[in-house]
């Protein structure tokens, strides 16, 4: 009896101590395994003096019982703690921080160029594509502008398809270029629609200038087209003056300085006041008060010529901006370039 109370003195305890279900386990065969404590106590029965034999046996098997009803018991709880565990190691850590998902976003050009076509819609203009890939007839001719203009040279303009130069510009024969300006968008729109006419052409334009803080390649500009009864220059000014107070606020002045353009008669340059020093003049404005940001005009007669609208009945004005010039004047951007170099520490100020 005292071997039996030994080991469940011995026992008992280990079992409420085990921390882990392997323990447990490792403490049921030691103890009820086969070559177990126990199990060697119930085998040596039979040398015990049978008047000990009963009441041994029945002690030897009610601590078994015990024993068994312990483990069962300690296993059900360690189970359980391991299953949480488990559970709260694989679980979400809610303060974690999140992986970033990176969109994309609009290009503060794009976004511009929407901006600007917006304010015209709100005026009744409509939106018309051009191609970046143009004839010299479109880019040049039909624009009124002369075979030797300088502009044409090899100089200023991309040639896709050189059928040498102005020679081929007179003899009806066209150069195909990468357009350097939108203009060329009013001779399509005119061919194949009668005024009134009320259009905006966004789009691409390209040069061969080598890129530096004031200079692209590749630029954005926005052509503007007006023909109808009775357009005047005074329209021209209303209308120009308006938008320049809706991209860069209602306090900016405009002013009309006059110009040439080969397909405008009379032509003028827009200026807004300076947003910096508000016109006294300072090194933004380089100490005019004023910042070139348009070319325009009333549409040449001979442009009408070319695509059969009497100059007699309409006349128009068109205009044309550079989206990534007023951009840099807009948000005080310095070099051009990084307009075109997509770095994201420079657009997501935007
Ligand atoms: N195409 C001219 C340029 O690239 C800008 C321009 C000036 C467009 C006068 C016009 C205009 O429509 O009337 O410099």
């Amino acid at each position: 009896m005292k071997t039996i109370d030994e080991l469940a003195e011995a026992v008992l305890p280990r079992i409420a101590a085990a921390k882990d279900t392997a323990e447990l386990e490792h403490l049921r065969v030691e103890v009820l395994g086969k070559k177990g404590s126990l199990t060697a106590l119930l085998r040596g029965l039979g040398q015990l003096a049978e008047e000990k034999r009963a009441e041994f046996g029945q002690a030897a098997n009610s601590l078994r019982d015990q024993i068994e009803e312990r483990l069962a018991e300690r296993r059900e709880h360690l189970a359980a703690a391991e299953l949480e565990k488990r559970i709260s190691a694989g679980a979400l850590d809610v303060t974690l921080p999140g992986r970033t998902n990176t969109v994309g976003s609009q290009h503060l050009i794009s976004r511009l160029t929407e901006e600007i076509v917006n304010i015209f819609r709100g005026l009744g203009y409509s939106v018309e594509a051009g191609q970046q890939v143009e004839t010299d007839y479109y880019n040049f001719t039909a624009l009124n502008t002369p075979p030797d203009h300088p502009s044409r040279g090899l100089q200023d303009t991309f040639y896709v398809v050189d059928r040498s130069g102005a020679q081929a510009a007179i003899s009806g024969e066209s150069d195909v270029v990468l357009r350097t300006q939108t203009s060329g968008a009013q001779i399509h729109v005119m061919e194949k629609q009668r005024p009134p006419i009320y259009i905006l052409s966004p789009g691409r334009v390209y040069r061969r200038d080598v890129a530096d803080p004031s200079h692209l390649p590749q630029f954005t500009q926005v052509e503007g087209l007006v023909v109808d009864k009775g357009i005047s220059f005074a329209d021209l000014k209303g209308t120009l003056d308006y938008f320049c107070k809706q991209v860069f606020g209602a306090e900016r002045l405009t002013r009309f300085r006059p110009h040439f353009f080969p397909f405008t008669e009379p032509s003028a340059e827009v200026d807004v006041s300076c947003g910096i020093c508000h016109g006294q003049g300072c090194r933004f404005c380089k100490g005019t008060g004023w910042l070139e940001i348009l070319g325009c005009g009333m549409v040449d007669p001979n442009v009408l010529g070319f695509v059969d609208i009497d100059p007699e009945e309409y006349s128009g004005f068109a205009f044309g901006m550079g989206v990534e010039r007023i951009a840099a004047l807009k948000y005080n951007v310095s070099d051009l370039r990084m307009l075109l170099e997509g770095d994201m520490r420079f657009l997501r100020q935007f």
